[in-house]
Parts: structure tokens; C-alpha cells; sequence
């Protein structure tokens, strides 16, 4: 695994941009590193040169299962693929201002070291709504939310409430999103195209799960998103965190069974379906990302010198 950008015959920098795939929603434990850890496998199957940013500077969930994985593969029987891998720090100043231009400048780095020689950047982002967190929303191409079946969960997207006067207002986490938008239009008219995808679908069929659906297909053209039948609730995609692989790895032998139960190929199709359903942008996608990249961190840091110069503090 290296940073190093590729070079062709003749000695000519691949300069091919990266595209930003972002996992986030403000709501704990929905699967967004679950969701990190099979997308970044997925892709990296499908023979896609990947890097992974972990921004949860604190639980590091994919930081953990990619030690794991890098663990297993020194002594696996097959070629186990590895992203490249970067985990934030976060600023430990008591100045809000200095710690978000080490932050700033932590994740621009990162970006900058990966964005000629991936094709795909997967960042995975804490539950809490922190600087670096949203940085990384608005800098998402692609931006993955992971729901569960519960209104608790629908409720950091739209109001849910019985009186129908109260209900629908935009709520915190889809209002940040908007934020993201908004600013990333202004400087590059990028499109963050937002996908909900359902996660731990429960295996029967419920009214609230039928409810949930209907709601959730309502919500999606009020806010601009594309609801994505996603992952049901499966032991597989939770049991081999420990030794770093997925369904999508070749269990049979790992786990010397010799086959996959039904539940384990169900799987491995739902992350496929998903994957589809991103519609990501084929291999070498052109510039287009990479300038609007280059352009919005530009932006942002004029926004810090001009700050230094005025002496104030302030979150961009
Ligand atoms: N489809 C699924 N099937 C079974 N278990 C799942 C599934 N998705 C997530 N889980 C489990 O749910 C829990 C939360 O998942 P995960 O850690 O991926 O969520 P998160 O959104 O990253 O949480 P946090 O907000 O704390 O970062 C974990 O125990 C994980 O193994
Ligand atoms: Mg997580």
C-alpha cells in the first residue's frame, strides 16, 4: 500500500480524480461503518483502486476492521485486498479556530495524497456533528445515509409527529446536508447525490417497515434524495469483524464450511444491488472532480487566512 501516484509508459502522471464517496448520518449506530466496510471491499473487488479516510477520531470503527483485515491477510490462503487507509486526529487545542486549520489542513493532505492515483475515496464519519464532519459533507460526490426501520431514525431527516401541522419540518441532520449542498453549489455547482439506504431491514415483513418505506419514498423528492432498498438485519454482516473480512470475501474457507448459507448469498447480493444502485461514475471519470476539489479548498482556506487577519474565530 502506497500513496504514490501511477505513472504510465511514457512517465505521465495518471491524473485521474478520485470520486468521494461519504458515509454519514448524525444518528448513532445506523451502520455507516458497517456500510464503509462493505462498499470499500465491494469496490475494491470489483478491482477499483480504493483509500479510506476514518474521520470518528474516537470509536475508528473502519481504522479497527482494516488493522483486522491487514492482520488475516499475512497469513491468508488467498489474496486479501486492502485500501489505502489514512485516520484523522482531531485538533487538541482549547482554540475552536486552530483546531479546525490543523483539521483543515490534516484532511486536505489526505485528499491530496489520494486523489491522482484512487479511483474511489471512501470516508467514513462520526455520529456527532463536528467540523471535520461536516467538511467531509460537502466534499461528498456521492453521500451514503444508512437508516433503520424506526421513526427515531427518520425523525433526524423530517419531523415525525402525530399532529400532521408539526410534521415534515426539515430536521437537523437533512438540514445539514442542505448546508453542504448550498455551499458546495456556490463554488462549483457540484452535485452531492444523496442516497438513504435502509439498514437491518428485519427478515418479516412488518406494517412499520411498510410505513417506513412509504415515508421515506415521500421524504425523498421534498428533500433530493434516492431512497435505496438496502441491508437487512444479518449476522454475516456484523460476526467477522475480528479477522477483518466480509460476505463478500471468500468465507466458505475461512469459516470451513466448504459453502454459503442462503442468508450469506442473500448478502453478498444486497451489497451488489447497492452498489448498483450508487450508479458510480465509470473508471477514469475526468478532471471535473478533482478541479471543483482543488477550487473548494481553496475557498476555504482564504476563508481561515482572512479570519487570522481579522483575529476572529469561526467555523466555515
Ligand atoms: N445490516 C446489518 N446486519 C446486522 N448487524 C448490523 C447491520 N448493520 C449494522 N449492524 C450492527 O449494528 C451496530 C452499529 O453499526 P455501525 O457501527 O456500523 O453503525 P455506525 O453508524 O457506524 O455507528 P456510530 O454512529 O457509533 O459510528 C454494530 O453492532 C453493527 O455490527
Ligand atoms: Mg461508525
Amino acid at each position: 500500500m502506497t500513496g504514490d501516484a501511477d505513472f504510465d509508459d511514457v512517465g505521465t502522471p495518471d491524473l485521474r480524480s478520485a470520486h468521494v464517496i461519504v458515509v454519514g448520518n448524525e444518528k448513532g449506530g445506523t451502520g455507516k461503518s458497517t456500510l464503509s466496510i462493505h462498499l470499500t471491499v465491494a469496490l475494491l473487488k470489483a478491482g477499483f483502486r480504493v483509500a479510506t479516510i476514518d474521520l470518528d477520531t474516537r470509536q475508528q470503527t473502519l481504522t479497527r476492521f482494516l488493522e483486522n483485515r491487514r492482520s488475516w491477510a499475512r497469513t491468508a490462503p488467498w489474496e486479501v485486498e486492502l485500501p489505502f487507509h489514512h485516520a484523522l486526529q482531531r485538533g487538541n487545542s482549547n482554540n475552536v479556530r486552530d483546531n479546525e486549520t490543523v483539521e483543515f489542513g490534516a484532511f486536505a493532505d489526505a485528499i491530496a495524497q489520494v486523489e491522482h492515483c484512487y479511483e474511489f475515496v471512501v470516508i467514513d464519519t462520526p455520529a456527532s456533528d463536528s467540523y471535520l464532519m461536516r467538511l467531509a459533507h460537502s466534499l461528498a460526490d456521492t453521500l451514503v445515509s444508512p437508516v433503520n426501520d424506526s421513526y427515531i431514525d427518520v425523525d433526524v431527516f423530517s419531523r415525525v409527529h402525530h399532529d400532521k401541522a408539526r410534521r415534515g419540518a426539515v430536521a437537523h441532520y437533512a438540514d445539514l446536508v442542505i448546508e453542504a449542498r448550498r455551499r458546495r453549489h456556490q463554488v462549483d455547482q457540484g452535485i452531492i447525490d444523496w442516497i438513504l439506504v435502509r439498514n437491518r431491514i428485519a427478515s418479516l415483513q412488518s406494517n412499520n417497515a411498510k410505513q417506513i418505506s412509504i415515508t421515506l419514498g415521500k421524504m425523498a423528492h421534498e428533500l433530493k434524495f434516492r431512497p435505496a432498498e438496502g441491508l437487512h438485519d444479518r449476522v454475516i454482516f456484523r460476526e467477522l469483524f475480528p479477522i477483518g473480512l466480509t460476505a463478500l470475501d471468500p468465507i466458505e474457507e475461512a469459516m470451513r464450511t466448504g459453502h454459503l448459507s442462503a442468508s450469506q448469498q442473500a448478502a453478498r447480493r444486497e451489497i451488489a444491488d447497492l452498489l448498483s444502485t450508487l450508479s458510480l461514475p465509470e473508471r477514469g471519470s475526468g478532471m471535473a472532480h478533482l478541479q471543483a476539489r482543488h477550487e473548494w479548498f481553496d475557498r476555504i482556506s482564504l476563508y481561515y487566512r482572512d479570519l487570522e487577519q481579522r483575529g476572529q474565530d469561526g467555523a466555515f
